[in-house]
């Protein structure tokens, strides 16, 4: 009987420990909240005055006299830069509007930089999933007529393409570079695929919906040659990032990614001429007599679509060339900001071990 209360006793001390070092946790969070903020109100402040100094440097770049220096500032502002996006990814950042209609004011920032490339491996894991699930889908849609079977194949890309657009919310948040047109492909194709999933099965579906699958098989391969490529360029990246590896260059780099760019680009402008004859068979089908208002709307929404991924993928070629010196600088301090953290946490261990000492 007495065992029992001594047990208890026992637990109230070990409670008693819990109770310090919850109070010296709580008294961390709130000196780290104050430190986010400081870094938070720095970087506002670096970047207000780089935007002074870089519209000044503009008048000055226009005499011959201080070419040296002006090219050097320039560089230096664009290290800076480089510096200053780096730090900020070690920040919490609040939710877009977007987020925040669809999650409420939750915190999804994620500040630790091994679990924001998990996150996006898992993201491009997610999407490889999907679309090979659509494939299997598509298929057997291509193979057997039934209503059923079609509208759960759409209604899977409803869900698919909303399940993106959140995720890519984040991802952007977290400091993704994705361009703003691929998040709205994404919103556009959720609209798409919600006309689709009303269309009424009518003749001009029928006559239609055959071309609708080829058109979603070919573009699950495309997505596969995609997953391929970005995740290269993702654990090349990471790798690039790592103090110690000279597993890879950023020489390396970018002639590994010039030929994968290179092998994905014809499949990827296929799909878009793809795209464009959807668009145009649409345009055919809305001078049916049983067409309904989903033909034409989606006759447009494929002809956007067509002409924002060709536009938006011709440019990532110039764009790449501009980012060549960015790239350097971000892995330069990227470099630095996991030398300081290794730095910190060997000092940590030492103490640790001195301390058990
Ligand atoms: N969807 C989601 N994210 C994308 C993306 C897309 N289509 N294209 C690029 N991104 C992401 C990249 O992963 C990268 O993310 P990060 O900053 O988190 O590392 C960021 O956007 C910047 O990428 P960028 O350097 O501009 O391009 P890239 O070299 O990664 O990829 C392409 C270039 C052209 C291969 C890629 O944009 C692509 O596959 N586009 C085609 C998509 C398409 O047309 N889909 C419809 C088929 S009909």
């Amino acid at each position: 009987m007495s065992e029992v209360f001594d047990e208890w006793d026992e637990l109230n001390a070990d409670f008693k420990e819990l109770e310090v070092a919850n109070r010296a946790y709580l008294q961390y969070l709130s000196e780290l909240s104050g430190y986010q903020k400081k870094c938070i109100d720095h970087i506002k402040h670096q970047r207000y005055r780089i935007g002074v100094i870089t519209k000044a440097l503009k008048d000055i770049a226009k005499g011959k006299e201080n070419e040296g220096r002006v090219k050097e500032l320039r560089t230096n502002i664009m290290k800076r830069k480089a510096q200053l996006y780096a730090i900020e990814q070690t920040l919490p950042k609040e939710n877009g509007t977007y987020l925040k209609i669809i999650l409420g004011n939750v915190n999804v920032s994620i500040l630790n930089k091994e679990d924001k490339f998990k996150y996006k491996d898992e993201y491009e894991k997610f999407k490889l999933i999907l679309s090979m699930i659509g494939f299997a889908m598509a298929i057997l849609n291509y193979f057997v007529r039934f209503r059923a079977l079609e509208l759960s194949y759409i209604f899977l890309l409803v869900w698919y393409y909303c399940t993106l657009t959140i995720r890519e919310s984040i991802l952007k948040l977290n400091g993704s570079r994705i361009k703003g047109w691929w998040r709205f492909h994404h919103f556009a194709s959720t609209v798409a695929a919600g006309v689709l999933l009303i269309w009424p099965d009518n003749e001009t579906w029928l006559m239609f919906r055959n071309q609708f699958v080829l058109f979603n098989i070919y573009i699950s391969l495309v997505q596969y040659l995609q997953f391929r490529y970005q995740r290269g360029v993702l654990y090349r990246l990471k790798a690039l990032g790592e103090r110690h590896n000279m597993d890879i260059t950023i020489e390396g780099f970018h002639s590994w990614m010039w030929r994968g760019l290179s092998f994905l680009y014809p499949f990827l402008f296929g799909g878009y001429v793809f795209q464009l004859y959807n668009a145009y068979s649409l345009y055919n089908l809305s001078m049916h007599p049983t067409a309904t208002w989903h033909v034409p709307v989606l006759c447009f929404m494929f002809f956007f679509l067509f002409l924002g991924n060709t536009a938006t993928t011709i440019m990532v070629i110039p764009s790449k060339f501009q980012e060549e010196v960015k790239l350097q600088y971000r892995i330069m301090s990227q470099r630095l900001s996991s030398q300081l953290l290794n730095r910190e946490s060997e000092d940590s261990i030492d103490f640790e071990s001195r301390k058990d000492n």
